[in-house]
């Protein structure tokens, strides 16, 4: 296909210049009425383009005009059979591919290290998780991928299992064996759902892991906006295989996505596609170079470590995403989070800080100049004695199912203090953010592992979405009466 082209934009602008009399929604009636303010800072040319679904235009779900053609045009430099434009970010694409799939009661197999928004999807179509454990990397203190071994294990204790959905690459760039392991799930006849919200870059690079596209999930969902050059919320849903029936998985985007998409979103997918079909190896040449010279750089300063492509080890780890930048800051005696606080206090925003480590991001844009920067602030943080000696605790394994998280979601629940919640069943979810991967997931029996494990994140001042914090402690919703 002719990946020069943007159909969508085009057909934007064209409309644009029409400048017709706007009698609809939204109701800054293309910027006329819009408040000043933001007139004033964006310019009003900028809200010319957020428009509804006008004459022309197309529909989003029943794509069928210049909408269609963009996605198709996504598509075919994917690779897939069908792409769909996301406008509520990989959450809606993960739901979509989840209620696609399995109907109430059914199994699936998904990773402990999953997103909140997998066990979302498996509320609402009231499916029930198998957890299967992520290896865990000492050295740097993070979960990193499902194994083929463990997930093996699952597939055989649950024969009855219908689908697996397997989260990588990890936040840290790190991506497990996918390709054994949709081997083997399809050789169980599973269907293979991949949640590569860190991954939507991969095509561009040679640099870059493979996508689980290439090496044939089912259906593969990226959020565009983490890694690529477009606006937030936008994301992409692909469809592999004849497993997922692309009328099915339309009807149901349907029915969880907005029904006013935003225009602005669409179309910087449209461009963005165009971008990366034309130029990305370019682009993400100097990202890449400016991460490997500022990994290099970092390492040199003492105190502080960095992942790089070594931690490949053929068990949980099988490629490295070089644009993803994990410092290791315990040496110098502070936590992720301290250091996260330091570097904002010095002008640098970062993606996220654990326990051990801080993550940075160098994406498209990101010049040396801004490592630099970086690098200098680092050599200013001065060592500092310990003074925490507390084990850092691995994240906990799954406790009991005792309900489905849908059954869960659907009872009463009441509120007690964290300390005093083990053997109680968790009714929402408790997750350090980011990443937001769940502690406590709705359904499941707590664990005295789980409570210190959240503990620990709120006392080294971790973000930590979920709990109620009361003068008197932490508190968490549990099942009433269970
Ligand atoms: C692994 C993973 N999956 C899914 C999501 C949800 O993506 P989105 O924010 O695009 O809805 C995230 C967000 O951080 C994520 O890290």
């Amino acid at each position: 296909m002719d990946q020069s082209r943007a159909p969508l934009y085009e057909a934007v602008v064209k409309y644009t210049e029409r400048e017709m009399v706007p009698f609809h929604m939204p109701g800054h009636t293309c910027g006329k009425g819009a408040p000043l303010v933001f007139k004033d800072f964006f310019g009003k040319e900028f809200f010319k383009f957020d428009l509804t679904e006008v004459s022309g235009l197309d529909y989003l779900h029943y794509a069928h005009g210049v909408i269609r053609e963009a996605e198709e045009l996504a598509a075919d430099l994917y690779k897939t059979r069908s792409t769909f434009f996301l406008v509520n970010g990989t959450t809606s694409g993960i739901h979509a591919m989840i209620l696609s799939t399995l109907k109430k009661g059914e199994k699936i197999i998904i990773g402990r290290n999953s997103h909140r928004s997998v066990v979302g999807g498996i509320i609402l179509s009231g499916a029930i998780p198998i957890f299967v454990q992520p290896a865990y990397n000492e050295d740097f203190g993070i979960i990193t991928n499902i194994t083929p071994l463990s997930l093996e294990r699952a597939i055989k204790e649950n024969p009855d299992t219908k689908a697996v959905l397997i989260t990588t690459p990890n936040y840290y760039g790190l991506q497990g064996r996918i390709e054994r392991m949709i081997e083997l799930s399809h050789s169980h006849n599973l269907v293979v759902l991949v949640d590569e919200a860190h991954g939507a870059h991969f095509p561009f690079h040679p640099l870059f892991p493979k996508s689980a596209i290439e090496y044939g999930a089912d259906a593969v969902v990226q959020s565009a906006h983490k890694t690529l050059p477009t606006l937030t919320q936008t994301s992409l849903l692909h469809i592999v295989s004849e497993r997922l029936k692309r009328d099915k998985v339309e009807q149901i985007l349907g029915v969880i996505e907005t029904s006013s998409p935003s225009y602005i979103f669409m179309t910087i997918m449209d461009v963005m596609r165009r971008e990366m079909a034309l130029n990305g190896k370019e682009l993400w040449n100097e990202a890449v170079e400016v991460a490997s010279y500022a990994r290099e750089e970092i390492s040199k300063i003492p105190g502080f470590r960095v992942i790089t492509e070594e931690i490949v080890n053929g068990n949980d780890i099988n490629a490295f995403d070089p644009i993803k930048l994990t410092i290791n800051v315990e040496e110098l005696g502070y936590s992720g989070f301290e250091v996260e606080a330091y570097l904002n206090e010095n002008n640098i925003e970062i993606e996220l800080s654990d326990l051990r480590n801080v993550l940075l991001f160098v994406t498209i844009g990101i010049e040396k100049k801004d490592v630099d920067q970086l690098i200098a602030v680092l050599r200013d943080l001065q060592p500092r004695e310990k003074k925490d000696k507390e084990r850092i605790p691995s994240f906990p394994e799954a406790g009991i199912q005792v309900l489905s998280p849908s059954d869960a979601f659907n009872s009463d629940y009441e509120v007690i203090k964290l300390r005093e919640s083990v053997g109680r069943v968790s009714w929402g979810f408790v997750s350090p953010y980011p990443p937001g991967i769940p502690v406590l997931v709705p359904g499941m029996e707590i664990t005295e592992e789980e409570v210190h494990f959240i503990e620990v994140f709120e006392k080294r001042g971790a973000m930590v979405q979920g709990p109620i914090g009361k003068v008197d402690g932490i508190y968490v919703r549990v099942v009433k009466d269970m």
